[in-house]
């Protein structure tokens, strides 16, 4: 039997009582594949990766070393939310690597969207790839691997997996969750206690912040969106009916502000910030949500108190002819 198949027997995970026995059994089945050996893991902080470090960590405990990678392309609050709730709620084995200069450095200059995808993804795997080496008794490696990823072997996810790690370093690879759609998914991380926020989520990219601070980065103005991105997670976050994806990018434009110093009107150059949220299903086509007047406006006035921003757009493509990321 080819294990990357979903028995078709196979129930759906819809309850608490079915992640229950998901979780036990998968608890039972790593503790005897991993006996007192020792497992790595990207923690990226994202509801795949989460929800097999908390089934590791309840299956081995500390014999799971979690490498939490910052590259800076992050968006507010995630890297501190990692070590709060896997290092001081789960008492997890968290190696936290600040990789921010490092990422900023190696993107400085570089405009192009694919550039700055593959300088992203390659560095990333060198950055973890030094830890790995840093530790000894490492048996296994184990990725958030979910079942649409193995459906469609050339998905997003690519940019995520640490690919080559395995055959480098010799190690066996554990993926706890690699049978379950993303609901499932969800549904057994609440169920085994991780934040709502953390377990429903929206879809981020690998690249991160990265591909919405269009152009070439730089670190104001990654900084602005950061900011204006935690507005409008926020305030969309909030609607009676949460789109599917919602979030700000960035263009590399300059846009004209005018302020009053001593009545008197002063032009300067600043930033626009684009909001964005759409609806789909598969991300191969999107259609944009209505977004209440009152909603827009409420976080435009927050947006233009970020530092260099003076212009704020909404962003009413449809997928397509637009794609969702700007890059
Ligand atoms: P587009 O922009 O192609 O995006 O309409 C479709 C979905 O894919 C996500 N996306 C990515 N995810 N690495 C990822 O892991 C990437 O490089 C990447 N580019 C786009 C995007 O957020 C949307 O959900």
């Amino acid at each position: 039997m080819d294990n990357n198949v979903r028995p078709e027997t196979m129930e759906r995970i819809v309850s608490s009582e079915l992640a229950k026995a998901f979780i036990d059994e998968q608890v039972a089945l790593l503790k005897e594949q991993i006996g007192d050996k020792k497992v790595l893991l990207a923690l990226s902080g994202g509801v795949d990766s989460s929800v097999v470090a908390a089934l590791l960590i309840k299956a081995i405990g500390k014999n799971l070393v979690c490498v939490h990678v910052n590259h800076g392309l992050l968006r507010k609050g995630e890297p501190e939310q990692v070590i709060e709730v896997f290092r001081n709620q789960m008492d997890a084995n968290l190696i936290y690597v600040d990789a921010v200069d490092r990422f900023l450095d190696k993107l400085a200059g570089v405009a192009d969207p694919e550039q700055k995808r593959k300088i992203i993804g390659e560095e990333f795997i060198r950055v973890f790839e030094e830890e790995a080496m840093k530790l000894d008794g490492i048996k296994f490696l184990a990725q958030g691997t979910i079942y649409p990823d193995i459906l469609e072997s050339v998905g997003v996810k690519a940019h995520h997996n640490v690919g080559g790690l395995p055959e480098k370093f010799g190690f066996e690879l554990v993926e706890p969750v690699k049978l379950l759609y993303k609901d499932e998914v969800r549904v057994v991380g609440k169920e085994l206690g991780l934040p709502d926020n953390m377990v429903y989520r929206q879809p981020f990219p690998g690249p991160g912040l990265g591909v919405r601070c269009v152009g070439a980065i730089t670190r104001d103005r990654l900084e602005a969106l950061r900011d204006a991105d935690a507005i409008v997670r926020e305030e969309i976050g909030a609607l009676p009916e949460v789109p599917w994806q919602y979030f700000c990018a960035i263009p590399d434009v300059q846009s004209t502000g005018i302020k009053y110093v001593d009545g008197q009107g002063v032009r300067y150059m600043g930033w626009a910030v684009v909001i964005r949220a759409v609806n789909t299903v598969d991300a191969v086509t999107a259609t944009v949500p209505e977004i209440p007047f009152k909603v827009l406006c409420s976080m435009r006035d927050k947006i233009v108190k970020i530092p260099g921003v003076n212009r704020v757009l909404w962003d009413i493509s449809e997928k397509p002819v637009a794609t969702i990321e700007w890059e």
